[in-house]
């Protein structure tokens, strides 16, 4: 799914794309939209999510006004994008797509095309 995200978002002209498992928090401001991708176990995020979310408001790190975007893939209740986008909006104060992109199990054809789209929507409002 970020594969396909990030493929959508370099198709706009002049919009650098940086795709990672990991980023450090500090690093987030040089960056003009962060996407999150998030799958839901347990009706949650993952620990990894959580702690890098946490690890963000530990260094203060000001991500007001960037935009913010969350996926991810579930089996059926599929929480865990929709909580990463209220803690990008009302703790990071980010201008957030409100609707996440969930996926079930992995993208089909049908699936990628919604990943390319999601890419394609943040890099046009950048
Ligand atoms: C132990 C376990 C708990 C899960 N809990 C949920 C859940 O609460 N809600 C949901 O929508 N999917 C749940 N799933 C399904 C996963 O979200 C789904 O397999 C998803 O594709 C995992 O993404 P990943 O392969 O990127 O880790 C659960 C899966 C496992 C193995």
């Amino acid at each position: 799914m970020a594969e396909a995200i990030a493929e959508g978002a370099r198709k706009v002209h002049g919009v650098e794309m940086e795709l990672k498992r990991y980023e450090a928090p500090q690093r987030l401001v040089d960056f003009d939209a962060i996407i999150v991708g998030a799958p839901t176990y347990h009706h949650t995020m993952t620990n990894n999510i959580r702690k890098f979310l946490e690890e963000v408001a530990f260094h203060d790190v000001n991500l007001k006004g960037k935009i913010g975007a969350a996926f991810g893939s579930c089996g059926w209740s599929g929480e865990a994008p929709g909580l990463v986008l209220e803690v990008m909006e009302n703790k990071f104060e980010m201008e957030v797509l409100k609707r996440p992109l969930l996926i079930k199990y992995g993208p089909d054809e049908e699936g990628l095309h919604k990943c390319k789209g999601l890419g394609k929507t943040v890099a046009d409002r950048i």
